[in-house]
């Protein structure tokens, strides 16, 4: 990272969402993943952050969507900036996302992602796109991988450092122009956070060995569906590794329930298209909602479908997006 001079910065990141997905770390400090991983990055869904450093301010403040939260997680990722660009000012951030917040959207991805980049860019460092992932990664593991546009790959890297444990993008919404249909089944912020969720998992679940043990023949799978563009070997294995890492939170002492009725019956829905010839696969996060990942020409059926569900609240239709980018 090599330095400029400016103190205020606005950009804006897009949410992803893995098909084959991480969960647990090797390393809490720099949340370093104790798996890689494969995801998309989402169009319709994105957060814009200001960052403007103030000479002389005391302490940093931080709103999301105009509400003042805690500042002290962004100190400790501020404080990595400011100590790569040799600066102590404190920082006033503002993030607007245009989702609903801690819901199971990937907000922290995003955020992370352009909090990354605004705050790099504000401080006066001219970062790379690796090094910007790097930087997000220690914000939040997901937001490594909504720096980069289209299909992205997390690569958990074996370093103590960290510093190869970064995100690269496979290929762009030209190469292969994927849609995915979020259908939103709860506004409210979910109650155990990814952080909490997966802390400590070698402990507290009986199947993170083996979790472990197979995510990079999953991670090896993907890669050749993605490379073939076989569309139902990706949504098979993108819904294989979600039902996965949904069985991984259930046997977690205590166990991790993030659906509700109308998730089970998204996921139904899903397969009921499916089984009538429409190709769609779901997947979820850690959260209530479900998306659907299907090719263009079948999203308008795929969206009417999932608008249906009983207890589905909306439906956002999503291209795949692209990398984080200055807005001023
Ligand atoms: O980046 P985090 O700490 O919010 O964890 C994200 C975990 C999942 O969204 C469930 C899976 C993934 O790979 O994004």
């Amino acid at each position: 990272m090599s330095a400029r001079s400016t103190h205020s910065c606005t950009a804006r990141a897009h949410s992803n969402i893995a098909l084959i997905k991480y969960w647990g770390k090797r390393d809490d400090r720099l949340k370093l993943p104790a798996v890689g991983s494969i995801s998309m990055t989402l169009d319709a869904l994105y957060t814009d952050t200001r960052v403007s450093f103030f000479p002389g301010a005391e302490h940093d403040s931080v709103d999301i969507g105009g509400r003042k939260v805690d500042p002290a997680p962004f100190t400790a990722f501020l404080d990595r900036v400011r100590a790569r660009a040799g600066i102590d000012y404190r920082a006033r951030v503002e993030s607007w996302n245009n989702f609903p917040t801690g819901a199971g959207l990937a907000s922290s991805a995003s955020g992370f992602a352009a909090l990354a980049l605004a705050a790099s860019r504000a401080a006066g460092l001219e970062a790379n796109p690796r090094a910007l992932s790097i930087l997000a990664r220690q914000g939040s593991g997901s937001a490594a991988r909504s720096i980069f546009g289209g299909l992205v790959e997390m690569h958990r890297g074996t370093r103590d450092d960290g510093q190869d444990a970064f995100a690269e993008p496979i290929a762009n919404s030209a190469d292969w122009p994927l849609e995915v249909i979020v259908a939103i089944t709860e506004r409210a912020p979910k109650t155990v956070n990814s952080s909490v969720g997966m802390s400590g998992l070698a402990e507290r679940s009986d199947y993170y060995d083996a979790w472990v043990l197979h995510a990079e023949d999953d991670l090896a799978a993907m890669r050749e569906a993605i490379g073939g563009r076989d569309f139902e070997a990706l949504g098979a294995l993108a819904e294989m590794s979600c039902l996965k890492l949904h069985g991984l939170m259930l046997s977690t002492r205590p166990g991790l329930l993030y659906w509700n009725p109308a998730t089970v019956a998204a996921m139904q829905a899903v397969r009921a298209l499916r089984s009538e010839g429409v190709p769609v696969y779901f997947t979820i996060d850690a959260g209530p909602q479900v998306k659907a990942i299907c090719e263009p020409e079948h999203a308008a059926t795929v969206e009417q479908a999932l608008a249906a569900v009983p207890g589905v609240l909306d439906t956002r239709r999503s291209a795949l997006g692209p990398a984080a980018y200055v807005l001023d």
